[in-house]
């Protein structure tokens, strides 16, 4: 921390009618996230030939809170349709199973992709798969068994019946950590077959190891985008702003506890949660947590909660090796046209 008096606020929070729960229901729009919003939804549309999105970025940035969000955007969006056609789920979210075998489990994962489509309640009563009476989804012939290629079917004609536009697999990287080398590649080409067939694109989320999905196979790269969820960076004045809007934010969401303390130490903030904006939830969730125990707000209880120098360090670690990975990759150098028309002679997308 850069201020580290141990001033405390003269209010006692017995008295406050802000709760550090409060700050779960939360979710503060960021400029980050807006970007990545922007791109994922010009990136998914009908026959787009970008039949895998990769979103890859650093622990606690935020990923599973955009892939959450962007589900239920889409959902929010299809509103309409879904109630002129119930059988239509126009986006799903699921989490890669991690088994804890040494062999990413499809079948788990195939099923929870099945709980997400069958477990809806109102459904279509026409549509192919979907039973009359109940309104369940059924299985069809030859793909009633549990057998890996019955459930695989299944999910083939759920996701078709379903109309489903995308499937976000938060986690992905669960599925290059438990598949051996060898195998990676025919398994990855099991997700794109399965993303044509059904028309459906695959939305990867998750850590940088996810970003050695591109280097497998041609083929694959050509049909993955790669997109790169960055935390705020110290060295960016633009980052910098950005980042402090979002302490603002939550300043705004808890006045009546840390008044207008806590802007006081952004720039502290930025640099102990490494600018990801869900560790900064975190930090602010356990200070506002120990305030409360503590009857009152102080600067100690902001230090408290912050990541210790080795949690800080293992975290700076994972993100200077992604970055240093995903960044020359990332690189595009556009055609000498483009050069000439646009006088930049490359575009640094990372
Ligand atoms: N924009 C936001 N506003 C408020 N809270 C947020 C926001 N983004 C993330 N958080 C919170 O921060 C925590 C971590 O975020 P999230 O799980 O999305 O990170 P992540 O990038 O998926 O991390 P990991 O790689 O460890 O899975 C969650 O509790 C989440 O609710
Ligand atoms: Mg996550």
């Amino acid at each position: 921390m850069t201020k580290t008096t141990n001033q405390t606020a003269p209010s006692l929070l017995a008295a406050l009618p802000d709760s550090p729960e409060k700050l779960n229901g939360v979710r503060i729009k960021h400029t980050r996230i807006g970007q990545m919003m922007n791109e994922l939804e010009t990136l998914i549309y009908p026959e787009s030939q970008d039949s895998i999105l990769l979103v890859c970025g650093p622990t606690g940035v935020g990923k599973s809170t955009l892939a959450t969000h962007i589900v239920s955007n889409a959902l929010q969006k299809a509103t309409e349709e879904m109630e002129q056609d119930a059988g239509v789920i126009p986006a799903v979210y699921v989490q890669a199973p991690s088994s804890g075998e040494d062999d990413f489990s499809w079948r788990l994962f195939y099923q929870r992709i099945l709980q997400q489509l069958e477990g809806e309640l109102s459904m279509k009563k026409t549509a192919y798969g979907i039973d009359t009476e109940t309104g369940r989804m059924v299985r069809p012939r030859g793909a009633t068994g549990n057998s890996l290629s019955a459930l695989r079917t299944a999910v083939e004609k759920a996701l078709t019946a379903r109309q489903t536009r995308f499937l976000v697999i938060d986690e992905a990287a669960h599925i290059i950590r438990q598949t051996r080398q060898s195998r990676l590649g025919i398994q990855l080409d099991t997700l794109k077959s399965l993303a044509n067939e059904c028309g459906t694109q695959m939305v990867l989320v998750g850590a940088y190891d996810l970003y050695q999905l591109v280097s497998l196979s041609g083929q694959l790269a050509r049909r993955t985008h790669v997109l790169h969820f960055e935390r705020y960076r110290q060295d960016s004045e633009e980052d910098l702003r950005a980042f402090r809007a979002c302490v603002q934010k939550f300043q705004n969401t808890l006045p009546d506890l840390w008044g207008e303390q806590l802007m006081p130490h952004a720039e502290a903030l930025l640099e102990n949660t490494l600018g990801c904006v869900g560790t900064l939830s975190c930090v602010l969730t356990r200070a506002a947590k120990l305030a409360q125990k503590d009857g009152r707000w102080s600067v100690d209880a902001l230090r408290r909660a912050l990541l210790t120098e080795a949690q800080r360090h293992q975290i700076l670690e994972e993100i200077m090796d992604g970055e240093a990975a995903i960044n020359p990759g990332l690189t595009r150098t556009m055609p000498r046209s483009h050069i000439h028309n646009n006088r930049r002679p490359s575009r640094s997308v990372a």
